[in-house]
């Protein structure tokens, strides 16, 4: 269960202030599927990151099962990403020097996880997300659709409770955005996982079991 209690985060930019976070409550329970929308400029990326632990806070709590993650120590709240949190980005991020399976492999070294193992464990992401055929591939060998479908079996490689996808069809036309979502949903359904899918299209937006809007960094 993740909750957030009167979170504020604030930027000061030439004597102004901008709230990109204005008192924000929201509970997401454990296997829920939400999605954030809202204009540009909303607050969508800021609630995210400050959820996934990447981005801090100026008041307010971020309680992830009870642990306030806003006040963990940095080895902490790493550890709290890598094992408990998948991101999947609309620009993939995925380090282009590295083949598929290695790029899987990056969230399972840093978990500690044996040369044998983490091998085994990506082998078993990228099938889940059916690129068996594509492990050798680099990100740009890749289309779109299965760039990120490698994003997405590197967000499972350590077992997540929750992904937070932030755009993730946004670089994709709406038949292969539309399979990513599915692809989404099934992680949802089947394996329990919380599900947080930040997103401007309508028809992605849907798909939720609940919609959330932000708008001047409130809620609505
Ligand atoms: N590093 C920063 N410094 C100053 N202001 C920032 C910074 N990062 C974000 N902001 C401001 O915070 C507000 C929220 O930004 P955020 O990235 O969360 O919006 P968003 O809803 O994700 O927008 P988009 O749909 O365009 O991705 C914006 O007004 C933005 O200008
Ligand atoms: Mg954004």
């Amino acid at each position: 269960m993740i909750e957030l209690k009167n979170v504020t985060r604030s930027y000061e930019l030439g004597g102004e202030k901008i709230f990109a976070l204005d008192h924000v409550n929201l509970k997401i329970d454990k296997g829920d599927f939400i999605a954030i929308t809202g204009p540009s400029g909303a607050g969508k990326s800021t609630l995210a990151n400050v959820i996934g632990g990447l981005d801090v806070v100026d008041q307010g709590e971020v309680l992830v099962d009870e642990t306030n993650i806003a006040r963990l120590d940095d080895a902490t709240l790493s550890n709290y990403r890598n094992k408990k949190i998948g991101f999947i980005f609309q620009s993939y991020n995925l380090q282009p020097m590295y083949t598929a399976l290695e790029n899987v492999m990056v969230p399972l070294i840093l978990a500690g996880i044996s040369a044998a193992e983490r091998k085994k464990r990506a082998l078993e992401c990228l099938k889940a997300v059916g690129l068996e055929d594509r492990i050798e591939h680099k990100p740009s060998q890749l289309s779109g659709g299965q760039r990120q479908r490698v994003c997405i079996a590197r967000a499972i490689a350590n077992n997540p409770e929750t992904i937070i996808a932030d755009e993730p069809t946004g670089n994709l036309d709406s038949k292969k955005g539309g399979e990513i979502v599915s692809l989404l949903k099934k992680l949802n359904s089947e394996a329990g996982i919380t599900l947080i899918v930040i997103t401007h299209d309508p028809a992605v937006a849907r798909e939720a079991k609940r919609i959330i809007t932000i708008h001047d960094g409130r809620l609505k």
